[in-house]
Formats: structure tokens, sequence, C-alpha cells
């Protein structure tokens, strides 16, 4: 990995083995973008990548020169109202009035390593030699700002983390409305665009349609990253498939409002814009004080989705994700709140851990209704204090029972929200966000803590901790239940108020920081009714986040294979739940809920005491077979195989890093009546090697299994002789190949 500046020619070029990413200072001072994607020569004639032409009805910078106009540049920071009618990456008001910018490089510096964004999630690398990181300052004369634009290329992977940092040198107050993480003008729109959408229970789907000219958009302005979209988008080359072909994915790491967008203009350059959303963003920015956006991850690859997912995997395990749990096996848990909901006691907590424990669960997660007035979900909240009535000897109690059955504890808190039947709401009522003299929204009876304060995020931090240091708690759930609305700060003066839902977010990010360092060993599980807040930014924090409200083995295949998109499998709360599903009402065989939930954390969700001996016996299997694999599962290289998106039936599979070892999931939604020939074809195997089918004893090389496939038919399908077993619809099946020694 290098970082090269050609002095004469003003030309950046940052490469590795795979990806090269090439900048020049323009010929009028400001930062031009050459070219980002496969690793290219390095030579000191890069600038001639620079196309200037003369082109009718331009804005043109130089005087007397037709062929120097910005609206035809690629640039890195591109400002509104000099000639470039695109939207831009920085918008600026000045004192008077004036939104026009002009920034000129200044200076750069080359780092080994990677610098830290002061109190936001980033990218990090534990060993200088993982990474080099270029900052490039570009500085407005007349406001006096200035942009120090942070690169960093890692040494492995088709990887580039950008971010940039604003500040005041000048003696007026200006106001950022607008500060885009990234901006990249890829010469071409031949791309189709992917994006993660859905809804709530309905997360994380894979929606893809062409590009075209115009700008095509998600975000959210929720105050959380959403359900309804990810920070997260794909531009792939139509021809592009799982395992070959170009693409580039943009990954934001942030958790509040954001915007990803690309626009297609009449020369068909595509500029692609991510960051924090500028609907509900503006920063007062006095002399001497700075701004940091958050950060962009990129990551292009000539061997299609598959492959850009696994970079992403391997960053966001390695690289992103932190602390005691991020390189060890997750506990299996079980977890009460579709077991109880609101309805339990110490006791029926206790019925169902030491069934749990029985069957071999590592874990037993207290969920909602613990605490203050929590019998429903309309009192409570913010009330961390255990009922008495529910847990009579409160949380050091039952966690002491559970820790005595030879189980670990953990416990469901909801640190942003209160309700306004609660002590806290009664004390502080004017800790919520909520405009003066106008009505308030509650989202499930509760109202948003206003986070953007230092004093509330002490409180919930002294309340949080106090039962986190008395009593054995490892593993906390952090829920999130609503959206903000009424999005106004009692302390923050009017010219301030447009930084509440960035400061609200920097909050958060400040609770789990101490959090997490003041309790290091203990596992923290992100959730906001499901997936609303699976993001980067979380991740940082949260080595885990549950993805879905939906625990329908069906439903959870889109949901699981959209999120493999970008996010590891390590990070996936998964979890076997009851049937008839209590979303969508719906029977899938045990065996199919499991197959499912295994490519995740693994637990669940459910009382075991209503199972069934047969089906206690098959936990009993699943959880020595989830021991077993989970390393393996949780940490190895995953492939999709088939697309839930695109017919009646999904496979994946992971390989372990010396190829030794696989486990294949194969799903089909409906049965079929005596079904046609089917193959499976696999990846990632060492096609020299032969692998044992565990389960059907059979040999065969990786090359066949990978150029022929898996034998998938199923020829019982609505015929069963009598010593077959039936399948259903929801049927699945696992294959755990093993390479073995001796050949064939
Ligand atoms: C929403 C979460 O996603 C659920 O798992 C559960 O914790 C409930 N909240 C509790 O209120």
């Amino acid at each position: 990995m290098r970082i090269v500046y050609h002095e004469k020619s003003k030309v950046f070029h940052l490469f590795n083995n795979n990806i090269s990413y090439v900048m020049m200072v323009l010929p009028n001072g400001h930062l031009g973008q050459l070219y980002f994607g496969k690793k290219i020569h390095d030579r000191e004639g890069l600038s001639d990548l620079l196309e200037l032409a003369a082109r009718p009805m331009s804005s043109c910078i130089f005087p007397g020169d037709k062929t120097f106009s910005l609206e035809h540049i690629k640039q890195e920071l591109p400002v509104f109202g000099t000639g470039d009618y695109r939207s831009p990456a920085v918008e600026i008001v000045q004192e008077n009035g004036s939104r026009i910018l002009d920034f000129q490089y200044e200076s750069h510096c080359v780092e080994s390593g990677k610098p830290e964004l002061p109190g936001l999630p980033a990218t990090y690398v534990e060993e200088d030699s993982q990474a080099s990181t270029l900052a490039i300052t570009l500085k407005d004369s007349v406001s006096g700002i200035c942009a120090k634009m942070l690169y960093t290329i890692f040494a492995e992977g088709g990887i580039i983390a950008k971010s940039t940092h604003y500040y005041n040198e000048g003696t007026q107050t200006v106001r950022l409305e607008r500060a885009m993480s990234l901006c990249m003008d890829l010469p071409d729109s031949d791309y189709e665009w992917l994006q993660l959408s859905g809804a709530w229970a309905r997360e994380r789907h894979v929606i893809t349609r062409k590009l075209v000219m115009g700008i095509q958009s998600v975000g959210s302005l929720r105050g959380n990253s959403s359900h309804q979209h990810n920070p997260f988008l794909v531009l792939k080359r139509p021809t592009a498939t799982e395992q070959q072909g170009e693409v580039i994915g943009f990954s934001l790491i942030y958790s509040g409002n954001f915007l990803m967008q690309a626009e297609v203009d009449a020369h068909e350059v595509t500029r692609v814009l991510a960051g924090v959303h500028p609907d509900t963003f503006s920063w007062n920015l006095q002399p001497s004080e700075s701004f940091q956006t958050p950060e962009v991850v990129m990551v292009y690859t000539d061997q299609g989705l598959n492959h850009m997912s696994q970079t992403f995997h391997k960053l966001y395990q390695k690289c992103l994700a932190r602390g005691y749990w991020r390189d060890r096996v997750r506990p299996i848990l079980i977890n009460n709140w579709e077991a109880t909901y609101f309805d339990f006691t110490e006791e029926q907590l206790i019925q169902i851990a030491k069934k749990a424990k029985e069957c071999g669960v590592e874990l037993f997660v207290l969920d909602d209704g613990w605490f203050g007035a929590r019998s429903s979900d309309k009192a409570g909240l913010g009330d961390w204090i255990a009922n008495p009535s529910r847990l009579p000897n409160g949380i050091t109690g039952i966690a002491q029972r559970i820790v005595e059955l030879g189980m670990q504890f953990g416990l469901w808190f909801e640190p942003e929200m209160v309700n306004e039947d609660s002590e806290l709401y009664r004390k502080h009522p004017d800790w919520i966000l909520a405009a003066p003299a106008r009505a308030k929204s509650h989202g499930r009876y509760q109202y948003v803590l206003d986070f953007s304060r230092a004093e509330v995020v002490d409180c919930i931090f002294e309340m949080m901790s106090d039962i986190l240091r008395k009593a054995k708690v490892s593993y906390v759930k952090w829920d999130m239940n609503r959206s903000i609305t009424e999005c106004f700060s009692a302390v923050l003066s009017p010219e301030r108020q447009g930084e509440v839902y960035h400061r609200y977010i920097l909050g958060v990010y400040e609770l789990y920081d101490r959090l997490t360092k003041a309790f290091p060993e203990v596992l923290f599980e992100s959730c906001a009714s499901g997936g609303g807040r699976f993001d980067p930014g979380m991740l940082y924090y949260a080595p885990q986040g549950w993805i879905s409200d939906d625990t329908d083995g069906v439903e959870r295949m889109k949901i699981q294979y959209g999120t493999s998109l970008c996010y590891p499998i390590s990070s996936m709360g998964s979890h076997v739940s009851m049937v008839p599903n209590h979303q969508v009402y719906r029977n899938t065989p045990l065996h199919t809920r499991a197959n499912v939930a295994y490519f995740g954390t693994f637990g669940y969700e459910l009382d075991l005491n209503r199972l069934s001996d047969k089906e206690i016996q098959e936990v009993k299997e699943q959880i020595s077979f989830m021991k077993e694999y989970r390393e393996l599962l949780q940490f190895g290289t995953f492939y999709r195989l088939k697309s839930p998106f695109e017919g009646n039936e999904m496979a994946w599979m992971v390989v372990s890093e010396d190829k030794e070892t696989a486990v294949v999931g194969w799903y089909r939604v409906l049965n079929g009546v005596n079904g046609h020939y089917a193959r499976l074809r696999l990846a990632g195997l060492d096609a020299e090697r032969c692998y044992r089918n565990q389960e059907s004893g059979s040999l065969c090389y990786g090359d066949e299994l990978m150029n022929l496939g898996l034998c998938t038919t199923d020829a019982t399908a609505g015929e069963v002789a009598a010593d077959q077993k039936p399948c259903t619809d929801f049927e699945s099946r696992l294959y755990v190949l093993e390479a073995v020694k001796q050949e064939r």
C-alpha cells in the first residue's frame, strides 16, 4: 500500500494491490477526482486523466478559457454557486448571507496508520502497517474555513475510508448546512443501484434498479438510521453477479439521519454523495470551532458482490467492532421476550432458564418489563430500578440465581427513552425532545430523552452502571423503540437547534463509549424495535445487533440475506422462536428455524418448557451442533449462493479460512410435487481437495461441487416413501463438508 504525491503534476495516488484512488490539485486550486477502481500503474502523468472540453452553455472559471467549467469536472469537495449545478458536498452560510465558497489546496501530509475520529465511531487499525492516511487541507480564504479531507487506504482489500474535518480559522461565525462525508464522481452511469430497504419486521430487503439520469437516493429523517433504509449503497455493473464483475459498496458509519444519493448528470457522470442528511442538519462554527463528519467506507472489487461483502465483513469484524467480544464466539442465549412479554414472575423466569440450561444454553436474557412500574409499555421507561414485586431481590438477586444455575445473565435496557408515567419524567419533564408550546407526539407511549444534554447522559449512565456494577450482568440488550419527533432541545440557543439530531447521536455514542469502557467484558447487543438502527456506527460499540422483530424462519431468510451484503454473520442476532410464529403466524419446522438462525449469533426466544420431549431432544442437538460449528459459522468466509428475492429457494454457505470445512444451508419456501433435478453450485472450496458430505457420506472434489454442484434434488417431494422423511413447506437442509486426506 502506498500514497504517492507527484509534485510536478500535483497528483495524489493511493494504491495497494487491489485498487487505485487518484486525485489532483486542479488549475483553480480545487481538489479534482481522477479515478477510483482496479489498481493502475503509477506515473507522473496521471494528470492527463483530467478531461477538459469546451462544452456549450457552460459557466467557466478562467477568463478567455471555455474548457475549465466546474460543471464538467470531477471533484472531491464540490460547492454550489460557481458553475457546478449538481448537488454539492458542502454548503456554508457566511455572516453576509453568501454561500459562495472556493476551497483551495493548502497543504497535505501522509501518516501511517489511521487517526481516530473524536466522538465518532470509525474503522481503526492495530498496527500502523495496516493502513496509511492522506490528509489534504483545503481552505476558503474569504471565510477562513478549512476542510481537512482524510483518506485512509488499507493494506488489504480494495478499501478506502474517507471523512472530512471542518475548522474555522476565520473571524466570523458561519453555519454549515451540508457537510457530506463523501463525494465520488464516477465517469459513467452504467450501473445498477442496490439498496437495503424495508420496514419494521421486514428490514434490509435487497432492491435493485438501473441508474438513470437525475437523482436517486435513500436516507433517514427519523433520528435513527431506520428500518426503512440502511446507510449502505452498492453500484454494480449490470453484468456483475455474486461471483464476478465490478461493484462498489458505500457504507456510512453513522446511526442518525443520513443521505446516500447518486446523481447522474446529462453527460452520464455519476456523483455519489453520502453523509449526514442535510435536510435536518446545520452546525454553527464559531472562530476556532470544528466539525467532524462521519466516515464513509468504500469497497471496490471486480470479483462480484460476494467478494465485496467478504471485504466489508472482514473489515467490520476486525477493524470496526472492538473489545473483548470482537473475536470470540458468541454465547448461545435464551431471551424471555416472546416467551412471556410483560407477564412474568422471577419463578417463571427461573423455570425458563433451568430448561434452557438443561439444553445447553449459556446465557439467559431478561428482556423488557423488569423495572419501575413497567407492567405494559405505558409506564416505567427511565426508571432503571428493579420492580420488587417481580424481582424481590432485585437484579442482583435474579442474576445470582442464574449464575448459580451455571449460566450467564443478560439484561434489557432502553436508555434513550422515558414514559410520561415514570419517576424520571415526573422529576425532569424538560429532559425530553419537545418544541415549546407545541404538542408532543409519542411513539409506543414514550418520549425521547434529550441525549444532546450531558446531564441526561450522565444520569442514565449512573443508573445503568449502578446495576452493572452490583449485579453479575454479562450482556446488555440496548433497545430503542421510537423515532424522533419535535426535535428541539430546551437548552440550545435558536441558532443551534439544527444541531440537535446530530448532537443526540453523539450523546448515544458517548453513553455507549462510557459503558463499554467501564464494563469491557459485557457483551452489548444493539436493537431498535428489531433492526431500526442496525448500522456500522452501532457495530463499533456493540459487536452484535438484533436484526429484526420478525423471528419467523422464512421471513428471516430475506432479512439475513440482505443484511449479509454489508454486515458480518457474527453481528446478526438470530433466534429460534415458537410456532405459530408471533409475527406471521406461520408454522415452520424446528430444524428450519434453527438452520436459518445458525447463520448468526444463535439463540432461542421461547419457553422451552412448552416443547415436547422429542423437540427438546432436537434443541439439544441444535445447541451442540452450534457449539461445534459456531467459530466457523460466525467467523468463516460467507457466500450467498441463491437469492430468496429471486425464487422459491435460498442458499448460502460458510467456508473455513483453511478451506477444510464448510457448512451449506439450503432452504425452500414452498414444497412442490415431482420436482426438477437440482444442483447447487458451491463457492470458496479448494478445487483440488475432496470433501466428505457428512449427511450422505459421499465424497466429491471441490471442483465438482463448485462447477457441477451439490445435489439437492428432492424426489420425495409430494410422494413419501415409507422409509423416507416427509418433506413439507419451509423445508431446509444443512450440509457439512469436511476435506478428507485420501483421494477417491
Ligand atoms: C423491541 C425489541 O426488538 C424486542 O426484541 C423486545 O426487546 C421489545 N422491544 C421489548 O419492548
